[in-house]
């Protein structure tokens, strides 16, 4: 049998964001799209197994989460990354930005200033302007395509009154896993300027062999009385379009005041599919997972090679997690603001455009590379070839 990530399947004319919004995104539908963070990979055999099985049974309603999947989650957690957590502290949502709203709505009032660090997922930026907060910026800095934390900059941002922060770890796109003496230094300012630490970290569990993510609730008593944690098997197994995720909020007050606000979007109720495929998932696809990092290892290291043998003008900053990597394109021939444009148009390759996640990402593209390995080949060949002709 073959590997089972090389299998190719087509996901045209699926719902697929990805696969069917070329056009309206784009510009052009007949291009291969490498952008939004879903993978062409089929979900492990043993969700769609549990999936099957409740689409059999054939009633679809009102759903409530069992007990039973919220140990499955805290003994994922407790395996993957050494931390014990209370059962009294999960909660369930349809999925991360959701809860990233939800608590900005619960926990900021309107005007109320909240930091993120850039460039980030877009998101980020909605979110809080949307619901009236005001935003504040703190750019990490990139010394040499080794993006880190501007402490200094951050400590002056934070002592203005900041009340909320929204951290991204593992951070999209610039794939950093924080370190230790990072998220030390990040949650002992978040404490001493009382700032709530939302702490962003679906990404978590895609993260690279010489690497290990830190929750960064678990560093201390009082980080985990002061964040609220997201998580999701969304991205790790591939289900997005199942809409479910998990908020982990040691402090109780916090976590009432988190579930009225949930409750009173009405989008509390959870997806009977999402629910069946996050408890299959945490309980039976460890092996898979397994598989999938080197798998993606693998990718990274052909897109890495193949860039550097021959497009030499795309610098790839090298992502420590996840399946997104965030490319310098600033040597290239192409302004920055035509940079989406070309690969669109000449290359007939769709990827994020930099300038989407901040000032900072201008000159950059994000390339999704979750994908069988001959399509990776098939994208960076036609990058090659329209850079090229320049
Ligand atoms: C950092 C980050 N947070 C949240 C999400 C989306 O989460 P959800 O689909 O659960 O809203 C993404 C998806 O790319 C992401 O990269």
């Amino acid at each position: 049998m073959g590997n089972f990530f090389d299998k190719t399947v087509d996901r045209k004319n699926t719902f697929s964001l990805k696969w069917d919004c070329c056009e309206a995104r784009f510009g052009k539908a007949d291009i291969l799209p490498m952008w939004v963070a879903d993978m062409d990979f089929q979900s492990p055999p043993e969700v769609i197994e549990a999936i099957i099985r409740r689409a059999e049974h054939g009633v679809f309603g009102y759903t409530e989460v069992s007990e039973k999947l919220s140990d499955a989650l805290i003994s994922w957690i407790e395996r993957r990354n050494n931390w014990t957590i209370d059962r009294r502290w999960v909660l369930h949502s349809p999925g991360v930005v959701t809860s990233i709203n939800t608590s900005i709505l619960a926990f900021t009032e309107v005007g109320d200033k909240i930091l993120i660090q850039t460039p980030v997922y877009y998101p980020f930026y909605s979110s809080i302007n949307d619901n009236g907060r005001q935003l504040v910026v703190n750019s990490l800095k990139n010394n040499n395509g080794y993006y880190e934390i501007d402490f200094e900059d951050l400590e002056k941002k934070l002592a203005e009154d900041v009340k909320m922060m929204i951290f991204c770890s593992p951070h999209n796109p610039i794939g950093r896993v924080w370190k230790k003496d990072e998220l030390d230094q990040v949650a002992a300012l978040c404490l001493k300027y009382n700032v709530l630490l939302i702490s962003d970290e679906i990404h978590s569990d895609l993260v690279f062999k010489e690497y290990k993510h830190i929750p960064i609730a678990s560093l201390s008593q009082e980080t985990l009385n002061h964040s609220v944690t997201l998580i999701s098997p969304t991205k790790t197994f591939n289900l997005a379009g199942l809409s479910h995720s998990s908020v982990i909020i040691p402090n109780l007050e916090l976590k009432r005041k988190f579930k009225d606000t949930l409750a009173k979007t009405g989008a509390g109720m959870l997806n009977i599919f999402g629910l069946e495929a996050a408890e299959a998932a945490y309980t039976r696809c460890e092996g898979w997972l397994k598989d999938l990092i080197l798998y993606l290892e693998s990718n990274l290291e052909t897109l890495t090679q193949y860039f550097e043998k021959n497009v030499p003008g795309i610098k790839v900053i090298r992502p420590e997690a996840t399946y997104l990597a965030w490319l310098d394109c600033s040597a290239l021939p192409v302004p920055a603001e035509k940079l989406k444009a070309f690969f669109t148009f000449k290359a007939g390759v769709g990827m994020n455009d930099g300038i989407t996640f901040g000032k900072e990402g201008y000159g950059f593209q994000r390339i999704n590379f979750a994908c069988p390995r001959t399509l990776l080949m098939e994208g960076l060949q036609k990058i090659e070839k329209a850079i090229a002709k320049l």
